[in-house]
């Protein structure tokens, strides 16, 4: 009986510890109602008899997104605030521009893991493994190539051609979520302690204060 337990409970830990992204649904769908006051975890179900075709529905990803930025790269993301069909289906797209050399910079996805395809062009993708190794994982990709951002960890994408890349991504949540580093770190409202960043980081607080104007 003892060991029974132990099996059950064993059984009960891996499959909670196995269903890592977004919950599974127990209808059909649930349309977000973004206009709902109630707050929860995703957004309250529109009246399923007032769900129309629109509600799933998303136009012009064919359209090249404005890499006229620092980081020459625009990220156009398909996730529930566009469809609000994908409220509780644990899944989202992204199309992401990079004119040449552009970089979509370190960033993580807190609730999704990321698998991308090259449609045009060729990136260095990488990714860095947790402390203490913080291993980084990188490869050069070309059309047609795919590669995985396993989630939570810090990844980017830099172009490395002299034309325009595009790549398409999957996210295995339906709001992934993006904390850019440097933005979190230097670009934070207010401003982190420039000491802690001084300590933190290991440089003089000129070089903090200079990094953070930028952000
Ligand atoms: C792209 O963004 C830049 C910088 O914000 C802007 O000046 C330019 O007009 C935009 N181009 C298009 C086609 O929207």
């Amino acid at each position: 009986m003892a060991s029974l337990l132990i099996f059950v409970a064993l059984i009960t830990l891996s499959s909670s510890l196995a269903m890592a992204a977004d919950h599974s649904t127990l209808q059909d769908f649930c349309v977000a109602e973004s206009n709902s006051k109630v707050l929860l975890n995703g957004f309250p179900c529109k009246n399923p008899s007032m769900v129309q075709a629109g509600d799933f529905y998303f136009s012009g990803l064919h359209i090249a997104g404005n890499t006229s930025n620092a980081a020459g790269s625009r990220v156009t993301p398909v996730a529930t605030t566009q469809i609000p069909g994908l409220n509780t289906l644990g899944i989202s797209l992204v199309r992401i521009d990079y004119a040449p050399w552009g970089i979509n910079p370190p960033h993580t996805h807190p609730r999704a893991t990321e698998i991308l395809t090259v449609i045009e062009g060729s990136l260095e993708v990488g990714f860095v493994t947790s402390n203490p190794e913080n291993r980084l994982i990188s490869k050069i990709l070309n059309k047609g190539d795919v590669f995985v951002f396993p989630i939570g960890l810090v990844h980017y994408q830099r172009n490395v051609g002299n034309g325009n890349a595009m790549a398409i991504a999957g996210l295995s949540s339906q709001n992934p979520g993006v904390i850019t580093i440097a933005n979190a770190v230097f670009g934070s409202k207010p401003d982190i302690s420039t000491d802690i960043l001084v300590k933190a980081l290991q440089v003089d607080k000129s070089v903090i204060s200079k990094t953070q104007s930028k952000f």
